[in-house]
């Protein structure tokens, strides 16, 4: 009997702890889904990619014909189209891949910005730009598929 009252306050404290972690639990619970909340807005207003999005492929197919034979993208007096005419040398192989001409791994998009920089001799197109769009959908849908392997 005496032991019981000696535990009672112990008990009576774990009692309290108990109440008081579950009750912060719920609070912090409640914060989280409140910023879950707030994200949701943002979500609904993305930043874009660029202020003027692409939203039509069949524009996009005709430029990109376009853009392959443009000798103005560079200074070299060459188009992608010189070396490429109707995708040669491009393989379907997936992206990022070992490029042995550069000596480096490369997405697609480091890749047409390498033959930009160099057989091109043209400024490296932006990440964002319609243009660098424009020749990877020339690329994607112009490539061979590969008889090497991966
Ligand atoms: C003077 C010739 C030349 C010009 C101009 C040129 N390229 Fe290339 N390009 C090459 C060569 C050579 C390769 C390497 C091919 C290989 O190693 O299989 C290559 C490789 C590529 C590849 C990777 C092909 C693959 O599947 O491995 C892409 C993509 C590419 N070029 C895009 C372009 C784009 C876009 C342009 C125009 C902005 C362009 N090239 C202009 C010569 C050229």
């Amino acid at each position: 009997m005496n032991r019981l009252i000696a535990i009672l306050p112990l008990m009576m404290l774990l009692a309290a702890l108990t109440i008081t972690t579950t009750a912060s639990t719920t609070s912090a619970e409640e914060t989280r889904i409140a910023r879950m909340d707030q994200n949701k807005g943002k979500m609904m207003k993305p930043m874009p990619i660029r202020t003027e999005a692409i939203t039509d492929m069949k524009m996009l197919d005709e430029s990109s014909l376009e853009l392959w034979s443009d000798t103005k993208l560079g200074k070299s007096g060459k188009s992608c189209a010189s070396c490429h005419p109707d995708g040669m040398l491009l393989s379907k192989r997936a992206y990022p891949r070992y490029i042995k001409m550069t000596g480096d791994i490369l997405t697609l998009d480091q890749m047409i910005n390498f033959c930009m920089k160099n057989p091109m001799k043209a400024k490296p197109l932006k990440w964002n730009s319609k243009e660098m769009t424009t020749l990877a959908h020339y690329v994607t849908m112009h490539s061979k598929p590969s008889t090497k392997s991966p």
